[in-house]
């Protein structure tokens, strides 16, 4: 079976869509453990009523955030993970993992990018102007919200919209995205060329 590490900071929607749709049997995976940076994460409740192993990983424990990403590396490392996803995970992942997993982490950001990488993508969508937002699932490279794009969706800016609604418009796209992802990956259907990553239809 596909085997996924799911990383994720705060309340953890995106991981419990994912948990969700893999328990309906509409993605082809399993999460072999969740991985949080913070003790207090929704995420780590969900995950220990669904029965999945959790792990924290406090910022605070480790001296750098080199030790912080190399200590969660040499975690997963054995556990035989064929997809690390960042699900809400509001930290950088750093060389020491980015290396031990080429190509095999994904994040979902929610913004179209290239445009609003970075923290709070829904509120620079929102003061920039634009009339069209969304989120963006993409490997992770050594750049922040930089790595090749899997998918997109997007979704209309209301003229009466705040950051809180067009934030709840974009989530509900992300509920989707990303286990669709996650689906293509483990499917053997999407190939990395460069920037352009290819799917198979
Ligand atoms: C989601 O909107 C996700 O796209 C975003 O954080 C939220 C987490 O929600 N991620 C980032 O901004 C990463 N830079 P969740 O915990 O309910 O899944």
């Amino acid at each position: 079976m596909f085997n996924l590490a799911v990383m994720a900071s705060g309340r953890g929607s995106n991981f419990a869509s994912i948990v969700e749709k893999i328990e309906a049997g509409e993605v082809p995976a399993v999460v072999n453990v969740l991985v949080s940076d913070n003790p207090q994460a929704k995420a780590l409740e969900f995950a220990r009523a669904h029965g999945i192993e959790t792990a924290v990983f406090r910022r605070e424990d480790f001296p750098t955030n080199k030790a912080h990403n190399q200590a969660i590396a040499d975690f997963l490392r054995p556990r035989g993970i064929d997809l690390v996803v960042l699900a809400g995970y509001m930290r950088i992942v750093k060389a020491p993992l980015l290396e031990a997993f080429p190509n095999r982490i994904i994040n979902i950001h929610p913004a179209l990018l290239p445009s609003f990488p970075g923290l709070e993508g829904q509120r620079q969508a929102l003061e920039y102007g634009v009339k069209i937002s969304g989120c963006t699932v993409h490997f992770v490279d050594d750049r922040v919200d930089h790595g090749p794009i899997i998918l997109q969706a997007a979704v209309p800016v209301e003229e009466d919209d705040t950051v809180e609604t067009l934030s709840a418009r974009i989530l509900k796209e992300e509920h989707k995205l990303l286990p669709r992802a996650i689906t293509l990956i483990a499917q053997g259907k999407v190939r990395v060329e460069g920037r352009r990553v290819r799917i198979t239809p």
